[in-house]
């Protein structure tokens, strides 16, 4: 395509491609191209002082930076595109607004078409919901499969999305948590998944306990006790109301938020004077922690307990003016 471009001996490139990006010439939609012992550095317009000639230039290849600047809709609609979506491994999940009903399917198109490491798309099919907390997945593009390997924080969690819960916005959180346990704690996740807690927590603890009543998700803790070596966590698949008294250790994570409080006796159980405890709930915007502390308070005072909040915060946006919360509290006698 002709452009126009500055022409200058090759051994002065460099230093004159600065100085048109420091005026705010330099045209990046075309390539530099060399013509014998000269580059030919593409202007947006002419400059005093420069040769400035008409030149074959090529346009740079633009990849677009987000699905929506190539997803197939209405102009009106386009509105309604859900900023973000969920990337579990090489497989994309995305929630999809009514009024984006009958588009599914290009937006499932245009985000495999953006993101190179993704394989399959999928669009939230339901809430998550019950005692497995899993949700329905409706496929929209790519690969029609759901197992997937996916990374955070240096470990490799194998899992099928739509028979186990994962969540890769809690990486930060489970972080967190890492960074606040010692070494050589004994930990008890009462409810593990498929092991992100629990096998992140192995590199210090000195055994893990990681409960789920979710066959599936015990399928794949165990695969991925091997794929990190993390033989010091030891799966448990049940009821954790049938494990809980028969552990007892120095960290505690509760990270069932939807019926937090039914399982804080059962996290007592587990507890000595000492014992860290990871509880996770729902609260509203007005008071996100108010209900949480009052019920941990009553139920370790039946346990002739009393505690002491280490911290607390918003672990992220839940629905419209809830959140999802964390309460880190320390059991003493
Ligand atoms: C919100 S998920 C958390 C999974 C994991 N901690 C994570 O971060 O991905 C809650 C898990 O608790 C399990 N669960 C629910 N009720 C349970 C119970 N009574 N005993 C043991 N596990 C249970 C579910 O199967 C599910 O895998």
């Amino acid at each position: 395509m002709m452009v126009l471009a500055v022409k200058v001996p090759t051994k002065l490139g460099e230093q004159v491609r600065r100085k048109l990006i420091e005026l705010g010439k330099f045209d990046e939609r075309y390539k530099i191209r060399r013509e014998g012992g000269f580059l030919l550095i593409p202007v947006k317009e002419p400059i005093e002082g420069f040769e400035i000639i008409e030149a074959d230039l090529e346009p740079k290849e633009i990849r677009p930076r987000s699905y929506k600047e190539v997803v197939n809709i209405p102009e009106e609609l386009r509105r309604y595109l859900p900023t973000s979506f969920d990337i579990i491994g090489d497989l994309a999940v995305v929630e999809i607004p009514e009024e984006l009903k009958g588009y599914e399917k290009e937006i499932g198109k245009a985000i495999l078409k953006v993101h190179k490491g993704i394989r399959g798309v999928f669009a939230k099919g339901s809430k998550i919901v019950g005692e497995y907390r899993v949700r329905e997945l409706i496929h929209l593009a790519g690969e029609n499969r759901t197992e997937t390997l996916h990374k955070e924080n240096g470990i490799r969690l194998k899992l099928d999305i739509s028979k186990v819960y994962f969540s890769p916005r809690l990486a930060t959180e489970r972080m967190r948590v890492f960074n606040m346990a010692k070494e050589g704690e004994v930990v008890f996740d009462m409810f593990a998944g498929v092991g992100p807690y629990s096998i992140l927590l192995s590199r210090k603890a000195k055994l893990v306990f990681a409960c789920d009543i979710n066959p599936w998700a015990i399928k794949y803790l165990e695969e991925n006790i091997r794929l990190n070596k993390s033989f010091n966590v030891i799966p448990i698949l049940g009821d954790v109301r049938k494990v809980s008294g028969l552990i007892k250790a120095d960290r505690i994570i509760m990270n069932l938020p939807k019926f937090a409080k039914d399982f804080l006796p059962y996290a007592f159980e587990s507890a000595k004077p000492g014992s860290v405890i990871h509880y996770y709930g729902f609260g509203p915007e007005s008071d996100p922690y108010g209900e949480h502390i009052k019920e941990i308070e009553k139920v370790a005072n039946e346990f002739s307990f009393k505690i002491e909040i280490l911290g607390k915060r918003i672990v992220r946006n839940y629905a419209p003016r809830q959140y999802n919360i964390a309460i880190d509290f320390k059991v003493i006698s």
